[in-house]
């Protein structure tokens, strides 16, 4: 058979080939193939197998993978990738111990964001959402979520989802869009959130028609969104057709992990400081997890999800770079792998799991996306790494050696 592309020589593919999202202790069961190879055409998957079968398969190009791991790309399934500006100032506040919610009650920290994203231009968003997605390339990321919430008024919201919706055209990286308007409550209306909140529904419609985001999500926590207005604010939007998502039980426990598996969330994100009760709801619903261990470490907190307990009771877990300019600066998901080993406590075969399968279920992509199998689009990474062991443990450096999207080399 004549194909694009042969990957030959590989030492260790991890194929992540399970039907998803995987729960709990199948969490641990890696499926890992040794001496393996893979054909692409046409931008797709079309065998993959052991590496003495590829002599069944011409290609216009093969690539040697000299007995590296191979994998799925990776899917990123939480990050802000659309804003202006930068926070570096905050940086001594935090070291003064300024609480993170603090900042934000002083009309810094997403605030600060906000006033930066309000003032750039469509253009200088989208330059650098572009410069972010490919440095998210560049560590082997091959699918994105991207949230709004930069805006919190109508004509900045828009303005970050139609940037987001360019830059999954422009950029190859498959981006999936996510309105975060209850981001914050924004200056004006401290006194009335609810209003606020019925000012974002009201662009629940213009964002279906224009198809300018898959879902919805709330910063649920203390100053910003009540578990009781948040509810009220999913409900509606699943009543237009979006799946929701939560910024669940981040700082304080208001109960946010309760509320995502109430609302049926296709994922509740942080639950940092879940209660049991949380804990024991999540594991027995189909509401994924999307544990964000970055941020904890990055805000100088101690307080990191309760993963074991999590996986142990039966949860889908993924996990995230929570990528943003104030609580988690950082493109690198291999980074957030090391963290998730060294603070989540879990097994390198999870975290393989909750960067592939568990993200692409998180953000809707379960069909299509982090996974090596016949007629899947040809997402793949090549590591400078012998075993997928050695990614978490080799920490904060890029292990990515050459990044395929659809078939395309992106990065070498
Ligand atoms: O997921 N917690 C709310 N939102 C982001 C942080 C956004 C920001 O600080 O700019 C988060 O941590
Ligand atoms: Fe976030």
């Amino acid at each position: 058979m004549q194909t694009d592309i042969l990957i030959t020589n590989i030492g260790q593919l991890l194929t992540m080939d399970k039907k998803g999202p995987v729960k709990g202790s199948e969490m641990n069961d890696l499926p890992v193939m040794e001496n393996a190879a893979i054909a692409v055409k046409d931008g797709r998957i079309v065998w993959h197998g052991p590496a003495d079968q590829a002599g069944n398969f011409d290609a216009d190009k093969t690539i040697d993978a000299e007995s590296r791991l191979v994998t799925p790309g990776l899917v990123e399934p939480h990050t802000h990738l659309v804003f202006g500006g930068s926070r570096e100032e905050e940086m001594a506040l935090k070291q003064q111990g300024v609480p993170y919610l603090d900042i934000l009650k002083q009309g810094g920290g997403i605030l600060s964001t906000v006033r930066s994203t309000r003032e750039a231009t469509y253009e200088e968003l989208l330059k650098k959402a572009l410069f972010h997605l490919d440095r998210m390339a560049m560590h082997g990321i091959t699918t994105v979520e991207a949230k709004s919430g930069y805006g919190l008024e109508k004509e900045t919201e828009l303005k970050q989802l139609k940037v987001a919706k360019e830059a999954n055209a422009k950029h190859p990286l498959d981006i999936v869009t996510t309105f975060l308007g209850a981001h914050a409550i924004p200056p004006g209306y401290k006194e009335n959130p609810d209003s606020f909140l019925d000012l974002m529904a009201e662009l629940f419609d213009e964002i279906k028609a224009e198809n300018l985001a898959e879902f919805v999500d709330i910063f649920t926590e203390t100053g910003v969104f009540s578990v009781e207005q948040s509810r009220r604010y999913l409900l509606k939007a699943k009543e237009k057709g979006f799946g929701v998502k939560i910024h669940a039980d981040e700082i304080d426990q208001l109960g946010g992990t309760e509320l995502a598996v109430e609302v049926g969330a296709i994922s509740g994100e942080h639950l940092a400081v879940a209660s049991d009760e949380g804990v024991r709801k999540l594991a027995s619903s189909d509401t994924i997890g999307v544990l964000l261990p970055g941020t904890i470490f990055y805000l100088g907190k101690d307080t990191y999800a309760p993963a074991r307990k999590m996986i142990d009771e039966g949860a889908a877990i993924a996990i995230s770079t929570d990528f943003n300019p104030g609580s988690s600066v950082t493109e690198n998901l291999q980074l957030i792998m090391s963290i998730a080993a060294l603070k989540l406590k879990m097994s390198p075969a999870e975290i393989w799991h909750a960067v592939t399968v568990n993200a692409a279920h998180a953000i809707g992509r379960g069909d299509t996306a982090g996974m090596i199998a016949e007629d899947r689009a040809a997402d793949i990474v090549i590591w400078d790494a012998p075993n997928y062991m050695y990614i978490p443990y080799h920490y904060g450096v890029n292990h990515a050696n050459t990044v395929l999207k659809n078939g395309e080399v992106i990065y070498r």
